[in-house]
Protein backbone atom coordinates (compact mmCIF):
# COMPACT_ATOMS: atom_id res chain seq x y z
CA UNK A 1 0.00 0.00 0.00
CA UNK A 2 2.89 2.23 1.14
CA UNK A 3 4.20 4.54 -2.04
CA UNK A 4 7.37 6.04 -2.45
CA UNK A 5 7.14 10.05 -2.50
CA UNK A 6 7.37 11.85 -5.33
CA UNK A 7 9.89 14.82 -5.76
CA UNK A 8 7.77 17.48 -5.41
CA UNK A 9 5.89 15.63 -2.09
CA UNK A 10 9.39 15.23 -0.61
CA UNK A 11 10.09 18.87 -1.02
CA UNK A 12 6.83 19.86 0.74
CA UNK A 13 7.65 16.90 3.49
CA UNK A 14 10.25 18.76 3.74
CA UNK A 15 9.47 22.56 4.18
CA UNK A 16 6.94 21.33 6.27
CA UNK A 17 9.42 19.68 8.79
CA UNK A 18 11.76 22.87 8.22
CA UNK A 19 9.09 23.63 11.04
CA UNK A 20 8.24 27.33 10.70
CA UNK A 21 5.72 27.90 8.13
CA UNK A 22 2.23 27.54 8.20
CA UNK A 23 0.89 25.48 5.07
CA UNK A 24 -1.80 25.40 3.12
CA UNK A 25 -1.18 22.09 0.84
CA UNK A 26 -3.62 21.76 -2.03
CA UNK A 27 -3.66 20.93 -5.94
CA UNK A 28 -5.87 19.04 -8.10
CA UNK A 29 -7.47 16.08 -6.98
CA UNK A 30 -5.46 12.53 -7.26
CA UNK A 31 -1.95 15.03 -6.95
CA UNK A 32 -0.94 13.35 -3.62
CA UNK A 33 -2.50 15.22 -0.74
CA UNK A 34 -3.65 12.32 1.42
CA UNK A 35 -0.92 10.42 0.78
CA UNK A 36 1.56 12.97 2.35
CA UNK A 37 -0.18 14.05 5.08
CA UNK A 38 -0.40 9.87 6.34
CA UNK A 39 3.28 9.95 5.38
CA UNK A 40 4.03 13.11 7.58
CA UNK A 41 2.19 11.52 10.51
CA UNK A 42 4.04 8.70 10.42
CA UNK A 43 7.52 9.79 9.94
CA UNK A 44 7.58 12.56 12.10
CA UNK A 45 9.25 12.82 15.38
CA UNK A 46 7.56 15.90 16.55
CA UNK A 47 4.45 16.33 18.57
CA UNK A 48 1.84 16.11 15.79
CA UNK A 49 -2.07 15.95 16.17
CA UNK A 50 -3.83 15.90 13.48
CA UNK A 51 -7.76 16.50 12.73
CA UNK A 52 -10.68 17.40 10.33
CA UNK A 53 -13.95 18.85 10.57
CA UNK A 54 -15.96 15.93 10.25
CA UNK A 55 -16.25 12.63 12.42
CA UNK A 56 -15.70 10.53 8.98
CA UNK A 57 -12.51 12.31 7.89
CA UNK A 58 -11.67 12.60 11.35
CA UNK A 59 -11.42 8.67 11.34
CA UNK A 60 -10.05 7.96 8.10
CA UNK A 61 -7.05 9.59 9.00
CA UNK A 62 -6.92 8.87 12.54
CA UNK A 63 -7.41 12.30 14.47
CA UNK A 64 -10.06 14.02 16.09
CA UNK A 65 -12.66 16.40 15.03
CA UNK A 66 -11.38 19.80 15.17
CA UNK A 67 -14.95 20.82 17.78
CA UNK A 68 -13.76 17.43 20.04
CA UNK A 69 -10.20 18.58 20.11
CA UNK A 70 -10.19 21.89 21.22
CA UNK A 71 -13.61 21.66 23.06
CA UNK A 72 -15.14 24.03 20.98
CA UNK A 73 -18.93 24.72 21.05
CA UNK A 74 -21.05 23.94 17.77
CA UNK A 75 -22.43 26.46 15.37
CA UNK A 76 -21.10 30.09 14.92
CA UNK A 77 -18.42 30.89 17.78
CA UNK A 78 -17.76 34.36 17.46
CA UNK A 79 -15.86 35.64 20.21
CA UNK A 80 -17.47 33.91 22.74
CA UNK A 81 -15.34 32.96 25.99
CA UNK A 82 -13.67 29.81 25.62
CA UNK A 83 -13.81 27.28 28.66
CA UNK A 84 -10.32 25.19 28.77
CA UNK A 85 -9.91 22.66 31.55
CA UNK A 86 -6.47 22.52 33.01
CA UNK A 87 -6.05 19.62 31.16
CA UNK A 88 -6.89 21.23 27.81
CA UNK A 89 -4.48 23.63 28.32
CA UNK A 90 -1.59 20.82 28.87
CA UNK A 91 -2.61 18.88 26.00
CA UNK A 92 -2.84 21.96 23.46
CA UNK A 93 0.70 23.50 24.94
CA UNK A 94 2.27 20.44 24.06
CA UNK A 95 1.55 20.89 20.47
CA UNK A 96 4.22 21.58 17.94
CA UNK A 97 2.55 20.64 14.79
CA UNK A 98 -1.13 20.82 14.70
CA UNK A 99 -2.21 19.13 11.21
CA UNK A 100 -6.14 19.50 9.81
CA UNK A 101 -7.40 17.89 6.90
CA UNK A 102 -10.44 18.36 4.79
CA UNK A 103 -9.65 22.30 5.96
CA UNK A 104 -11.73 23.24 2.28
CA UNK A 105 -14.98 21.96 4.99
CA UNK A 106 -13.79 24.52 8.06
CA UNK A 107 -15.37 27.58 7.80
CA UNK A 108 -13.58 31.44 8.60
CA UNK A 109 -15.01 31.81 11.99
CA UNK A 110 -14.05 28.03 13.23
CA UNK A 111 -10.35 28.75 11.87
CA UNK A 112 -10.46 31.74 13.85
CA UNK A 113 -11.33 30.14 16.88
CA UNK A 114 -8.82 27.48 16.57
CA UNK A 115 -6.20 30.46 16.32
CA UNK A 116 -7.77 32.26 20.04
CA UNK A 117 -8.00 28.77 21.89
CA UNK A 118 -4.63 27.75 20.91
CA UNK A 119 -3.51 31.12 22.12
CA UNK A 120 -5.56 30.96 25.35
CA UNK A 121 -4.63 27.54 26.19
CA UNK A 122 -0.81 28.26 25.80
CA UNK A 123 -0.53 31.54 27.29
CA UNK A 124 1.01 33.50 24.65
CA UNK A 125 -1.92 35.44 23.10
CA UNK A 126 0.22 37.74 21.13
CA UNK A 127 1.53 34.81 18.72
CA UNK A 128 -0.96 33.55 15.88
CA UNK A 129 -2.08 29.88 16.97
CA UNK A 130 -0.09 30.48 20.34
CA UNK A 131 3.38 29.54 18.38
CA UNK A 132 2.08 26.25 16.74
CA UNK A 133 2.64 24.95 13.14
CA UNK A 134 -0.57 24.96 11.32
CA UNK A 135 -0.51 22.70 8.18
CA UNK A 136 -3.40 22.05 6.20
CA UNK A 137 -4.62 19.84 3.35
CA UNK A 138 -7.39 20.37 0.83
CA UNK A 139 -8.86 21.38 -2.57
CA UNK A 140 -11.22 24.33 -2.36
CA UNK A 141 -12.76 23.15 -5.64
CA UNK A 142 -13.70 20.00 -4.31
CA UNK A 143 -16.31 20.70 -0.70
CA UNK A 144 -16.84 23.57 0.30
CA UNK A 145 -18.42 24.73 4.17
CA UNK A 146 -21.65 24.17 4.72
CA UNK A 147 -23.72 26.75 4.09
CA UNK A 148 -25.46 27.08 7.35
CA UNK A 149 -28.49 28.66 8.48
CA UNK A 150 -30.23 32.04 7.75
CA UNK A 151 -28.72 33.63 10.76
CA UNK A 152 -25.14 31.85 10.48
CA UNK A 153 -25.18 33.19 6.81
CA UNK A 154 -26.11 36.91 8.28
CA UNK A 155 -23.29 36.49 10.49
CA UNK A 156 -20.57 35.53 7.92
CA UNK A 157 -22.12 38.06 5.38
CA UNK A 158 -21.11 40.99 7.84
CA UNK A 159 -18.13 39.73 9.30
CA UNK A 160 -16.12 37.81 6.61
CA UNK A 161 -15.50 38.12 2.95
CA UNK A 162 -16.57 34.54 2.91
CA UNK A 163 -17.00 31.25 4.83
CA UNK A 164 -14.21 30.00 3.23
CA UNK A 165 -10.78 29.11 6.04
CA UNK A 166 -8.61 31.60 4.11
CA UNK A 167 -10.79 34.54 4.78
CA UNK A 168 -10.62 33.87 8.95
CA UNK A 169 -8.81 37.17 10.71
CA UNK A 170 -6.32 35.29 11.57
CA UNK A 171 -5.03 35.56 7.81
CA UNK A 172 -6.17 38.39 6.80
CA UNK A 173 -4.41 40.54 9.86
CA UNK A 174 -2.07 37.96 11.58
CA UNK A 175 -0.35 35.47 10.21
CA UNK A 176 1.17 34.53 6.86
CA UNK A 177 0.04 31.31 5.22
CA UNK A 178 2.10 29.67 2.60
CA UNK A 179 0.08 28.06 -0.10
CA UNK A 180 1.66 25.08 -1.74
CA UNK A 181 0.24 23.41 -4.92
CA UNK A 182 1.39 19.76 -5.76
CA UNK A 183 1.51 19.53 -9.32
CA UNK A 184 1.70 16.14 -10.51
CA UNK A 185 -1.97 14.14 -11.05
CA UNK A 186 -0.84 10.36 -10.05
CA UNK A 187 -4.69 9.54 -10.33
CA UNK A 188 -4.65 9.63 -14.05
CA UNK A 189 -2.35 9.17 -16.35
CA UNK A 190 -4.24 10.42 -20.15
CA UNK A 191 -3.27 13.56 -21.22
CA UNK A 192 -6.90 15.05 -23.06
CA UNK A 193 -8.59 13.16 -19.61
CA UNK A 194 -6.42 15.38 -17.26
CA UNK A 195 -7.12 18.64 -19.35
CA UNK A 196 -10.71 17.85 -19.50
CA UNK A 197 -10.89 17.31 -15.45
CA UNK A 198 -9.07 20.44 -15.15
CA UNK A 199 -11.53 22.43 -17.33
CA UNK A 200 -14.51 21.44 -15.27
CA UNK A 201 -12.46 22.12 -12.14
CA UNK A 202 -12.18 25.82 -13.20
CA UNK A 203 -15.18 26.02 -15.41
CA UNK A 204 -13.82 26.17 -18.54
CA UNK A 205 -15.01 23.30 -20.11
CA UNK A 206 -15.64 24.16 -23.73
CA UNK A 207 -17.82 22.76 -26.19
CA UNK A 208 -14.75 20.27 -27.61
CA UNK A 209 -14.09 19.34 -24.01
CA UNK A 210 -17.53 18.76 -23.24
CA UNK A 211 -17.93 16.83 -26.38
CA UNK A 212 -15.00 14.33 -25.60
CA UNK A 213 -16.74 13.81 -21.94
CA UNK A 214 -20.52 13.32 -23.10
CA UNK A 215 -19.31 11.39 -26.17
CA UNK A 216 -16.85 9.15 -24.15
CA UNK A 217 -19.76 8.70 -20.76
CA UNK A 218 -22.78 8.17 -23.61
CA UNK A 219 -22.31 4.15 -23.18
CA UNK A 220 -24.58 1.82 -21.45
CA UNK A 221 -22.33 0.83 -18.73
CA UNK A 222 -21.12 -3.33 -19.25
CA UNK A 223 -24.07 -4.80 -16.53
CA UNK A 224 -25.24 -3.96 -13.53
CA UNK A 225 -22.49 -4.03 -11.22
CA UNK A 226 -21.05 -0.66 -12.45
CA UNK A 227 -21.04 2.08 -9.38
CA UNK A 228 -23.21 4.79 -9.57
CA UNK A 229 -21.74 8.10 -7.95
CA UNK A 230 -25.08 10.51 -7.53
CA UNK A 231 -25.60 13.55 -6.33
CA UNK A 232 -28.80 12.60 -3.90
CA UNK A 233 -28.74 10.46 -1.26
CA UNK A 234 -32.27 8.83 -2.24
CA UNK A 235 -30.75 8.28 -5.60
CA UNK A 236 -28.00 5.84 -3.81
CA UNK A 237 -30.48 4.32 -1.40
CA UNK A 238 -32.81 3.99 -4.39
CA UNK A 239 -30.17 2.18 -6.53
CA UNK A 240 -28.88 0.35 -3.64
CA UNK A 241 -32.10 -1.03 -2.30
CA UNK A 242 -33.38 -1.84 -5.48
CA UNK A 243 -30.33 -3.96 -6.78
CA UNK A 244 -30.37 -5.90 -3.22
CA UNK A 245 -34.21 -6.68 -3.31
CA UNK A 246 -33.34 -8.28 -6.98
CA UNK A 247 -31.10 -10.86 -5.98
CA UNK A 248 -32.63 -14.25 -4.85
CA UNK A 249 -32.62 -15.60 -1.21
CA UNK A 250 -33.06 -13.23 1.87
CA UNK A 251 -30.94 -10.46 2.90
CA UNK A 252 -28.54 -10.99 6.52
CA UNK A 253 -28.23 -7.98 9.23
CA UNK A 254 -24.97 -7.95 10.40
CA UNK A 255 -25.23 -5.14 13.49
CA UNK A 256 -22.38 -3.35 14.51
CA UNK A 257 -20.80 -3.37 18.12
CA UNK A 258 -20.50 -0.42 19.64
CA UNK A 259 -18.73 0.46 22.49
CA UNK A 260 -18.44 4.00 24.25
CA UNK A 261 -19.80 7.46 22.90
CA UNK A 262 -19.99 8.22 19.63
CA UNK A 263 -20.50 11.72 20.01
CA UNK A 264 -23.49 11.86 18.21
CA UNK A 265 -21.74 11.76 15.54
CA UNK A 266 -21.86 9.77 11.97
CA UNK A 267 -20.71 5.86 12.29
CA UNK A 268 -17.92 4.92 9.99
CA UNK A 269 -20.43 2.24 8.48
CA UNK A 270 -23.79 1.09 8.76
CA UNK A 271 -25.13 0.03 11.98
CA UNK A 272 -27.16 -1.98 10.15
CA UNK A 273 -25.40 -4.13 7.19
CA UNK A 274 -27.67 -6.00 5.01
CA UNK A 275 -26.25 -8.43 2.71
CA UNK A 276 -27.09 -10.97 0.31
CA UNK A 277 -24.85 -13.47 -1.86
CA UNK A 278 -23.78 -11.55 -5.23
CA UNK A 279 -24.25 -8.16 -3.18
CA UNK A 280 -21.82 -5.19 -4.91
CA UNK A 281 -20.09 -3.81 -1.73
CA UNK A 282 -17.36 -1.12 -1.43
CA UNK A 283 -14.25 -2.22 1.11
CA UNK A 284 -14.72 1.41 3.46
CA UNK A 285 -10.75 0.39 5.28
CA UNK A 286 -7.46 -0.38 3.73
CA UNK A 287 -6.55 -4.13 4.61
CA UNK A 288 -3.28 -4.40 6.72
CA UNK A 289 -2.23 -7.43 4.28
CA UNK A 290 -2.99 -5.58 0.96
CA UNK A 291 -5.64 -7.11 -0.51
CA UNK A 292 -8.08 -4.34 -0.81
CA UNK A 293 -8.18 -0.58 -0.21
CA UNK A 294 -10.60 1.70 1.35
CA UNK A 295 -12.88 2.27 -1.71
CA UNK A 296 -11.77 -1.35 -3.59
CA UNK A 297 -15.22 -3.33 -4.65
CA UNK A 298 -16.15 -7.09 -4.60
CA UNK A 299 -18.67 -9.06 -4.19
CA UNK A 300 -20.33 -11.27 -1.61
CA UNK A 301 -19.57 -14.68 -2.63
CA UNK A 302 -20.05 -16.63 1.05
CA UNK A 303 -22.32 -15.25 4.33
CA UNK A 304 -21.42 -17.06 7.65
CA UNK A 305 -19.59 -16.19 10.82
CA UNK A 306 -17.72 -13.84 8.58
CA UNK A 307 -18.24 -12.51 5.23
CA UNK A 308 -16.44 -14.14 1.90
CA UNK A 309 -16.12 -11.05 -0.72
CA UNK A 310 -14.19 -11.39 -4.30
CA UNK A 311 -12.44 -8.85 -5.43
CA UNK A 312 -10.32 -8.94 -8.63
CA UNK A 313 -11.13 -12.63 -9.11
CA UNK A 314 -9.54 -13.28 -6.03
CA UNK A 315 -12.07 -14.58 -2.70
CA UNK A 316 -11.19 -13.05 0.92
CA UNK A 317 -12.43 -13.70 4.03
CA UNK A 318 -13.69 -10.56 5.77
CA UNK A 319 -13.18 -10.42 9.37
CA UNK A 320 -15.14 -7.05 11.61
CA UNK A 321 -13.02 -4.09 11.71
CA UNK A 322 -12.94 -2.00 14.78
CA UNK A 323 -12.91 2.00 14.18
CA UNK A 324 -11.41 3.96 16.98
CA UNK A 325 -12.41 7.40 18.28
CA UNK A 326 -9.90 8.76 19.64
CA UNK A 327 -8.93 11.22 22.12
CA UNK A 328 -5.97 13.11 22.61
CA UNK A 329 -4.29 13.86 26.14
CA UNK A 330 -1.26 14.81 27.95
CA UNK A 331 0.76 13.15 29.98
CA UNK A 332 2.44 14.75 32.65
CA UNK A 333 4.64 11.73 33.36
CA UNK A 334 5.90 11.48 29.95
CA UNK A 335 5.45 15.11 29.00
CA UNK A 336 3.87 13.83 25.55
CA UNK A 337 0.55 13.92 24.15
CA UNK A 338 -1.02 10.64 24.19
CA UNK A 339 -3.92 8.94 22.12
CA UNK A 340 -6.84 7.19 24.03
CA UNK A 341 -9.41 5.20 22.27
CA UNK A 342 -12.69 6.45 23.76
CA UNK A 343 -14.87 4.85 21.65
CA UNK A 344 -15.17 1.88 19.19
CA UNK A 345 -17.36 0.77 16.62
CA UNK A 346 -17.29 -2.83 15.36
CA UNK A 347 -18.44 -3.67 12.20
CA UNK A 348 -17.56 -5.73 8.60
CA UNK A 349 -15.80 -2.56 6.63
CA UNK A 350 -18.35 -2.40 4.04
CA UNK A 351 -20.87 -1.15 2.56
CA UNK A 352 -23.40 -1.80 -0.21
CA UNK A 353 -21.97 -0.66 -3.47
CA UNK A 354 -24.20 -0.52 -6.33
CA UNK A 355 -24.04 3.37 -6.03
CA UNK A 356 -22.60 6.22 -3.42
CA UNK A 357 -22.95 9.84 -3.17
CA UNK A 358 -20.60 12.17 -4.88
CA UNK A 359 -19.36 13.43 -1.46
CA UNK A 360 -18.86 9.81 0.00
CA UNK A 361 -16.56 9.24 -2.76
CA UNK A 362 -14.33 12.55 -1.89
CA UNK A 363 -10.95 11.50 -1.52
CA UNK A 364 -11.57 7.46 -3.73
CA UNK A 365 -10.26 6.50 -6.75
CA UNK A 366 -12.17 4.17 -8.85
CA UNK A 367 -11.36 2.21 -12.67
CA UNK A 368 -14.75 2.79 -13.88
CA UNK A 369 -18.46 4.35 -12.61
CA UNK A 370 -21.63 5.56 -13.79
CA UNK A 371 -21.83 9.67 -13.08
CA UNK A 372 -25.66 10.43 -12.05
CA UNK A 373 -25.89 13.96 -12.18
CA UNK A 374 -29.84 14.02 -11.59
CA UNK A 375 -31.85 17.50 -12.35
CA UNK A 376 -28.27 19.06 -12.09
CA UNK A 377 -25.74 19.31 -9.93
CA UNK A 378 -25.93 21.36 -7.04
CA UNK A 379 -22.61 22.72 -5.11
CA UNK A 380 -19.99 23.84 -6.22
CA UNK A 381 -17.44 20.95 -7.32
CA UNK A 382 -19.55 18.34 -7.16
CA UNK A 383 -19.38 17.61 -11.00
CA UNK A 384 -15.76 17.84 -10.46
CA UNK A 385 -15.31 15.45 -7.44
CA UNK A 386 -17.12 12.89 -9.77
CA UNK A 387 -15.62 12.95 -12.86
CA UNK A 388 -11.79 13.40 -11.04
CA UNK A 389 -12.32 9.74 -9.26
CA UNK A 390 -12.02 8.00 -12.56
CA UNK A 391 -8.75 6.93 -13.12
CA UNK A 392 -9.31 6.99 -17.03
CA UNK A 393 -12.51 8.12 -19.57
CA UNK A 394 -12.54 4.30 -20.46
CA UNK A 395 -14.56 3.96 -17.22
CA UNK A 396 -16.55 6.85 -17.97
CA UNK A 397 -20.58 6.28 -18.27
CA UNK A 398 -22.82 9.07 -17.72
CA UNK A 399 -26.53 8.88 -17.24
CA UNK A 400 -26.81 11.72 -19.07
CA UNK A 401 -24.76 14.52 -21.06
CA UNK A 402 -22.99 17.05 -19.21
CA UNK A 403 -24.64 20.49 -19.36
CA UNK A 404 -22.97 24.38 -18.38
CA UNK A 405 -25.26 23.88 -15.00
CA UNK A 406 -23.59 21.42 -13.97
CA UNK A 407 -20.67 23.25 -14.06
CA UNK A 408 -20.18 25.25 -10.86
CA UNK A 409 -17.09 27.19 -9.70
CA UNK A 410 -17.12 28.92 -6.15
CA UNK A 411 -15.60 32.26 -7.38
CA UNK A 412 -14.21 33.28 -4.23
CA UNK A 413 -11.78 30.24 -4.32
CA UNK A 414 -10.99 31.28 -7.95
CA UNK A 415 -10.29 35.11 -6.88
CA UNK A 416 -8.21 33.75 -3.70
CA UNK A 417 -5.63 31.03 -5.43
CA UNK A 418 -5.69 33.48 -8.44
CA UNK A 419 -4.39 36.33 -5.70
CA UNK A 420 -2.03 33.74 -4.14
CA UNK A 421 -0.51 33.27 -7.89
CA UNK A 422 -0.57 37.35 -8.34
CA UNK A 423 1.04 37.59 -4.63
CA UNK A 424 4.04 35.35 -5.59
CA UNK A 425 4.51 35.95 -8.49
CA UNK A 426 5.54 39.78 -7.23
CA UNK A 427 7.33 38.86 -4.56
CA UNK A 428 9.73 36.59 -7.14
CA UNK A 429 9.80 39.44 -9.51
CA UNK A 430 11.10 41.77 -6.30
CA UNK A 431 13.55 39.23 -5.30
CA UNK A 432 14.59 38.41 -8.51
CA UNK A 433 14.32 34.42 -8.00
CA UNK A 434 11.55 31.68 -9.15
CA UNK A 435 8.19 32.11 -7.96
CA UNK A 436 7.63 29.86 -4.99
CA UNK A 437 5.33 27.25 -3.90
CA UNK A 438 4.26 25.70 -7.36
CA UNK A 439 7.11 26.45 -9.38
CA UNK A 440 9.34 24.79 -6.42
CA UNK A 441 7.37 22.41 -5.73
CA UNK A 442 8.42 19.96 -9.08
CA UNK A 443 11.68 19.05 -10.22
CA UNK A 444 12.82 21.40 -12.76
CA UNK A 445 13.83 18.74 -15.05
CA UNK A 446 10.65 17.08 -15.78
CA UNK A 447 9.06 18.09 -18.71
CA UNK A 448 5.55 16.74 -17.84
CA UNK A 449 5.33 18.34 -14.94
CA UNK A 450 6.20 21.92 -16.85
CA UNK A 451 3.88 20.78 -19.24
CA UNK A 452 0.95 20.39 -16.29
CA UNK A 453 1.78 23.42 -14.88
CA UNK A 454 1.22 25.25 -17.87
CA UNK A 455 -2.20 24.12 -18.15
CA UNK A 456 -2.96 25.12 -14.56
CA UNK A 457 -1.92 28.53 -14.66
CA UNK A 458 -3.71 29.09 -17.85
CA UNK A 459 -6.89 27.71 -16.29
CA UNK A 460 -6.28 30.10 -13.49
CA UNK A 461 -7.01 33.03 -15.99
CA UNK A 462 -9.46 35.05 -14.18
CA UNK A 463 -11.69 36.23 -17.33
CA UNK A 464 -12.20 32.08 -17.95
CA UNK A 465 -13.02 31.33 -21.27
CA UNK A 466 -17.73 30.82 -20.57
CA UNK A 467 -18.50 27.42 -20.47
CA UNK A 468 -19.42 25.37 -23.33
N1 LIG B 1 4.09 9.44 -5.10
C1 LIG B 1 3.14 8.64 -5.59
N2 LIG B 1 3.45 7.62 -6.41
C2 LIG B 1 2.50 6.80 -6.91
N3 LIG B 1 1.19 6.91 -6.64
C3 LIG B 1 0.80 7.91 -5.83
C4 LIG B 1 1.74 8.83 -5.26
N4 LIG B 1 1.05 9.72 -4.51
C5 LIG B 1 -0.23 9.36 -4.59
N5 LIG B 1 -0.39 8.28 -5.38
C6 LIG B 1 -1.65 7.59 -5.72
O1 LIG B 1 -2.51 8.49 -6.41
C7 LIG B 1 -3.86 8.33 -6.00
C8 LIG B 1 -4.38 9.64 -5.44
O2 LIG B 1 -3.65 9.98 -4.27
P1 LIG B 1 -4.35 10.73 -3.05
O3 LIG B 1 -5.64 10.09 -2.72
O4 LIG B 1 -3.33 10.91 -1.97
O5 LIG B 1 -4.63 12.14 -3.75
P2 LIG B 1 -5.41 13.40 -3.21
O6 LIG B 1 -4.66 14.59 -3.68
O7 LIG B 1 -5.65 13.26 -1.75
O8 LIG B 1 -6.77 13.29 -4.04
P3 LIG B 1 -8.23 13.86 -3.69
O9 LIG B 1 -8.14 15.35 -3.88
O10 LIG B 1 -9.12 13.21 -4.70
O11 LIG B 1 -8.53 13.48 -2.27
C9 LIG B 1 -3.86 7.21 -4.98
O12 LIG B 1 -4.21 6.01 -5.61
C10 LIG B 1 -2.41 7.18 -4.47
O13 LIG B 1 -2.03 5.91 -4.02
MG1 LIG C 1 -7.40 13.13 -0.58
Amino acid sequence: MSVELSLEQRAILERIEAGQEHLFITGRAGTGKSTLLRHLVDGSDRQIVVCAPTGVAALNVGGQTVHSLLKLPLGVIADAPLRQSAELKRLLGTIDLLVIDEISMVNADLMDAIDRSLRQARGVRAVPFGGVQVVMFGDPYQLAPVPGDGEERAYFADHYDSMWFFDARVWREEAELAVVELVHIHRQADLEFKQALNAVRHGTVTAEIAQLLNDAGARTPPGDDVLTLATRNDTVTRINGRELARLPGRAKTASAEITGDFGGRQYPADADLQLKLGAQVMFLRNDSEGRWVNGSLGKVVDIGGTVWVEVDGEQHEVEPAVWEQYRYSYSPTTKEIKRDVVAEFTQFPLRLAWAVTIHKSQGKTFDRAVVDLGQRAFAPGQTYVALSRLTSLEGLYLTRPLRPGDIIVDQRVRQFIHGIRERDAARAARADLRPEGAADAAPPTETAAEAERRDLVEAYAPDAPTPF
